[in-house]
């Protein structure tokens, strides 16, 4: 799948999001070394903390079935932003864990401004499970 296609899912993905509070809704696709694209997309709550972004929920959908790092390729973010959108703090602590060196993170928006980082220039010296070892 190109990378075009695959912006296209997470912009499909984004107008899927639940922002009832925010009205910010941002979208994500994973290419997964079969083939198989997952989504996600930000969904809020009244009680806003317990709101889980368009990443969290695209990543952790993906572990649920049984992805693991290694087979993510590829990863896009999008929103409603002025230039490429801007992952969390939360979401680059999990998307460092969660995808491998390697995998081509696509920031971009709905103008097409866009991005491509690998998950150390998102968090780079970030905690990991290395850190707990002695
Ligand atoms: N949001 C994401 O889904 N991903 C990000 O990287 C930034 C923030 C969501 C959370 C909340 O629903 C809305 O955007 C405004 O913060």
């Amino acid at each position: 799948m190109d990378r075009e296609a695959l912006i296209h899912q997470a912009i499909e993905a984004m107008n899927k999001a639940y922002t009832p509070y925010s009205n910010f809704n941002v979208g994500c696709s994973l290419l997964l070394k079969d083939g198989t694209i997952i989504t996600g997309s930000n969904i809020e709550n009244a009680s806003y903390g317990l709101t889980i972004c368009a990443e969290r929920s695209a990543l952790f959908s993906a572990y649920s079935k049984g992805y693991r790092q290694d087979d993510i390729v590829k990863m896009v973010v999008v929103g409603d932003t002025d230039s490429y959108i801007s992952p969390c703090g939360a979401c680059r602590q999990v998307i460092s864990e969660l995808v491998n060196e390697d995998t081509e993170i696509i920031l971009t928006n709905l103008n097409k401004d866009i991005k491509i980082v690998k998950k150390v220039d998102l968090l780079p010296f970030g905690f990991s499970k290395q850190d707990m070892k002695k």
